[in-house]
């Protein structure tokens, strides 16, 4: 890693967006030692820039990097039997996890590195400029630590931001006693800690675990100085929302069977609402209404991929944004910027996900000159250029 960056100027951009100032029009970008040190009009460029390395944004839109803060992009294996069955009606189940830690248990780590390298790769090409990487696919001390030693490599080897969450309580492992399991989930946190987890995760739902279970993990994680996160309400209402609200965890994620009353709960506790429309569309749920409901409750959204390889194989962020938009009836800018300043939120992260001053120097160049077109253009990139910390990438 080589923070803090590089020295870039971005001109020519047909329209800029910084979350924190209207849209630019003919606008420019400087950026110094990796963080943002000036936006504005092109006429109002300052004249001592002249020297440092330049993009020539060529009439295109420019947004803040996307912050993608849920992902299990540590993964052996292929769940394409599993799609295979979807597509003739066979309905998602949690237990298929088990097939990918199998397969992942299996690999060895130098192949886990290189598959989540290109994944992490494939993202960047996407326009990701931070991402979040959960552990999860192990499920026992030993592999979780290696899958997080993964994570830290893949963050040691990119300037991108990447976030670290423990995930050991992703579903109860087939061949362990139940509570067995949480009392090892709860004691390999501080191991989990000293391999650079930031957070600590639960999927609460049927097949997975009761709220209880991840109540006793979620405290234990807290005094351990976890933030917390908890995949809530995807599959079934089990009540993981009001327990996220209840220990004010930092983000519920997926949520599509969420109530009117767990939202203003979520809105009213601060917890960031992280909607994943790719996990939605690949279960076949046809739930998009959450989104919605979550925002009429007043709760701050986040957009994330999910990618893994049972319910969200995409590393596309700009995908991601396009499913909420076409399938969950967000408008283009709630979306947008939901995928990148809430997802920052979503990681208790101001110096990412908007382009004030000060800000890291995380930037995509858009194909198209309005941001709109990133989404109404599907099966497209859509992204030209990713900039990450000052450095353009490729
Ligand atoms: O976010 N919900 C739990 N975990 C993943 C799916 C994991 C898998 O099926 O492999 C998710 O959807
Ligand atoms: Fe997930």
């Amino acid at each position: 890693m080589t923070v803090p960056g590089g020295d870039l100027v971005v001109r020519n951009i047909g329209r800029l967006t910084t979350w924190r100032r209207p849209v630019i029009q003919d606008a420019a970008v400087i950026i110094r030692a990796g963080i943002v040190e000036w936006t504005g009009e092109s006429r109002e460029l300052p004249a001592q820039v002249r020297d440092a390395p330049e993009i020539d944004a060529g009439g295109a839109a420019v947004l803040p990097g996307f912050v993608d803060c849920h992902t299990h992009a540590v993964w052996a294996g292929t769940r394409r039997d599993d799609f295979v069955g979807r597509l003739s009606g066979e309905a998602y189940s949690p237990a298929g996890i088990m097939s990918t830690v199998a397969a992942t248990r299996a690999a060895t780590d130098d192949e886990l590195r290189a598959t989540a390298a290109e994944r992490l790769g494939a993202m960047h090409r996407h326009g990701t400029t931070t991402v979040e990487v959960k552990s999860g696919y192990g499920l026992t001390a030993h592999d979780e630590c290696r899958i997080l030693d993964v994570v830290a490599a893949l963050a040691g080897e990119t300037d991108a931001i990447v976030e670290s969450t423990y995930l050991g309580a992703h579903v109860v492992p087939a061949d362990a006693a139940r509570s067995a399991y949480v009392d090892e989930v709860i004691a390999t946190l501080p191991e989990a800690k000293r391999r650079g987890a930031r957070w600590c995760d639960v999927f609460c739902d049927e097949g997975a675990f009761t709220v209880d279970e991840a109540r006793r993990i979620l405290t234990a994680a807290r005094d351990e100085d976890f933030g917390l996160r908890i995949h809530a309400e995807q599959l079934t209402n089990s009540g993981g929302a009001a327990l996220a609200a209840e220990l004010a965890c930092v983000s519920a994620d997926h949520l599509d069977h969420v109530t009117t009353e767990d939202a203003r709960a979520l809105a009213a506790a601060g917890v960031v609402a992280v909607l994943v429309p790719v996990a939605s569309l690949y279960t076949r749920s046809q739930r998009w209404g959450h989104a919605q409901l979550l925002s009429d409750a007043g709760c701050t959204l986040a957009v994330a991929t999910d990618c893994n390889p049972g319910t969200a194989w995409c590393e596309s962020m700009p995908y991601a944004v396009q499913l909420a938009c076409l399938g969950m009836g967000l408008p283009v800018e709630v979306a947008l910027r939901a995928a990148t300043e809430g997802g920052a939120r979503a990681l208790r992260r101001d110096d990412v996900g908007h382009l004030g001053r000060g800000a890291r120097g995380d930037l995509v160049v858009l194909d198209g000159d309005h941001e709109a077109d990133l989404v109404g253009h599907l099966g497209a990139s859509g992204i030209n250029r990713t900039v990450v910390a000052g450095r353009p990438l490729g």
